[in-house]
């Protein structure tokens, strides 16, 4: 089995589920499929993160870059940003911080 490069680890906790997290999974995969990424990078359901207020959440691995508040709009702009590029989205209406590794908390972290 090939390795991916990255794993989108998106909620699908309840809380997530009920701001579309599904949905936004949906988008991500097809968006993925559309820029050739599909045997790079793939997405990963995860349970509650214990940001619910936040979500939908994703936390990006191995960078460890959490992403709150997705919508679906977002999407395209994530995988042509930071899939493709390399370039962490970074906005006053959707933050942007670092996850420790090491499972310190996102929301204690910094951007950058
Ligand atoms: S359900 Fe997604 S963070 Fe809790």
């Amino acid at each position: 089995m090939k390795p991916y490069r990255m794993h989108l680890m998106l909620c699908t906790g309840t809380g997530c589920v009920s701001n579309k997290a599904f949905r936004i999974r949906q988008v991500l995969e097809e968006t993925l499929v559309k820029h050739h990424l599909q045997d790079e990078i793939t997405v990963v359901p995860t349970g509650c993160n214990g940001f619910c207020a936040q979500g939908p959440v994703m936390v990006v691995q191995p960078e460890g870059i959490f992403y709150q508040m997705l919508a679906e709009r977002d999407v395209a702009e994530l995988v042509e940003e930071h899939f493709l590029k390399g370039r962490p989205v970074r906005s006053s209406w959707r933050p942007v911080s670092r996850c420790s590794t090491a499972g310190r908390s996102p929301a204690t972290a910094t951007g950058g």
